[in-house]
C-alpha cells in the first residue's frame, strides 16, 4: 500500500549547451551538443516520483506554448496525475539556460515564466488535493506565497511537508516552521544555518540547528560522500556510490523523489536514502534532466548489486 506523493514546483525547458569550460564574466566560449530537454526542479522530482514507483500528482504551471503542451503529455506517460497542471494563457514555460563543462560541472540561468503564476490563489484551488495527500514535496523555483499557503494547508491536514530548499534562498521562520522533513545540499545548509557544511562534523552542526528550527528530520546531501540523515539530533552518513560523473543537473531532483517514493512504501529514512543515493548516482552518469532519471529497475540493481 503506497501513500499518495503530490510535488509543487516548476516546469522548465533546459538549453543545454555542454562546454570544455564555464565562461568567466565577458568571456565567449564555443561549446557543443545544444539539445532542448525537459526539466524544472519541481518537473523532474515529479518524474522521478512517478518513474521509481510512486503514487504522483503535480501542481505546476506551464505556458500555453507548444512546449507546455509537450511536458503535460509527457507527464502523463510516466504515470503522473496531471490534474493540476495548468496552461496558463498568455505565457511562456519556464525556461534554464544551462552550461554543463568537461567535469560535468554546470551553470545555470533561469526565466520563471509560467513559474511565477503558481501563486496563493492557484494553490488555494487545489486545496482538497493537498488536503487528500500523505507527502507534500516542494521546492524553491516558484513564488514563495504559493509555497506558504501550500505549506498551511498540508500543515492543517497533518500531510507532511519535505522541503528541497533549492535553489539557495533565505526563507521566512512560517515556512520552515511547518516543514516536517528538509533536504538541503551543502550550499543551501550554509545559507540556511549560517553554518559552514564540509563534512559531517558541519553537516551534523547545521543539522542541529535546522532541528532547533522545529524541523524534525534532516536530510543534508554531501554530494560524492554520501547523505547525512537526522531525526531528533540522532544523526549518520549514509554513503553514496561512486560513479563516473556526465551531468549532474538534477541529481538532487532524483535524490529527492526516490527518497519520497520509499518512504511512501514504508521504507525507513536510512534504507530511503541509500535508494535515493543509488538513483541519484545513476542520474549524474546521464546527461540532462528528466532523460538521465533512471526507471526503480535500475536502481533495484545498483541497491542489491553493490556491498553496503
Ligand atoms: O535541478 C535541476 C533543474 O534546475 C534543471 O532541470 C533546470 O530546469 C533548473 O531549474
Ligand atoms: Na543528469
Amino acid at each position: 500500500s503506497s501513500k499518495k506523493i503530490l510535488v509543487l514546483g516548476s516546469v522548465n525547458a533546459d538549453h543545454l549547451v555542454r562546454v570544455p569550460r564555464l565562461p568567466k564574466p565577458g568571456e565567449t566560449v564555443a561549446g557543443k551538443d545544444y539539445e532542448v530537454i525537459p526539466g524544472g526542479k519541481g518537473a523532474n522530482q515529479a518524474v522521478a516520483c512517478a518513474r521509481l514507483g510512486g503514487q504522483t500528482a503535480f501542481i505546476a504551471c506551464v505556458g500555453d506554448d507548444a512546449f507546455g503542451a509537450v511536458m503535460i503529455q509527457r507527464f502523463k506517460a510516466d504515470g503522473i496525475d496531471t490534474q493540476a497542471v495548468c496552461q496558463v494563457a498568455d505565457q511562456m514555460t519556464g525556461v534554464a539556460l544551462i552550461c554543463v563543462d568537461s567535469q560535468a560541472e554546470n551553470c545555470i540561468v533561469i526565466a520563471p515564466g509560467a513559474n511565477a503564476k503558481l501563486t496563493t490563489r492557484r494553490v488555494q484551488a487545489q486545496q482538497a488535493l493537498i488536503a487528500g495527500s500523505d507527502y507534500l514535496l516542494m521546492q524553491l523555483e516558484t513564488p514563495l506565497d504559493g509555497l506558504l499557503e501550500a505549506v498551511e494547508i498540508a500543515h492543517n491536514a497533518g500531510v507532511k511537508v519535505v522541503l528541497n530548499p533549492a535553489p539557495a534562498k533565505a526563507l521566512p521562520d512560517e515556512l520552515l516552521t511547518r516543514v516536517d522533513m528538509i533536504t538541503p545540499n551543502q550550499t543551501e545548509a550554509e545559507l540556511l544555518t549560517g553554518i559552514s557544511v564540509n563534512d559531517v562534523v558541519g553537516a551534523a552542526e547545521a543539522a542541529g540547528k535546522l532541528h532547533a528550527m522545529g524541523i524534525e528530520t534532516v536530510v543534508i546531501t554531501l554530494g560524492s560522500q554520501g547523505v547525512w540523515i537526522s531525526e531528533e539530533g540522532n544523526g549518520r552518513l549514509v554513503e553514496g556510490y561512486s560513479v563516473t560523473p556526465v551531468d549532474t543537473t538534477a541529481a538532487g531532483d532524483t535524490f529527492n523523489g526516490a527518497m519520497l517514493v520509499a518512504l511512501s512504501h514504508g521504507e525507513s529514512l536510512d534504507k530511503a536514502a541509500n535508494f535515493a543515493n543509488a538513483a541519484a548516482a545513476l542520474s549524474v552518469t546521464r546527461h540532462g534532466a528528466q532523460p538521465s532519471i533512471p526507471s526503480r529497475d535500475e536502481v533495484e540493481k545498483l541497491v542489491a548489486g553493490t556491498k553496503r
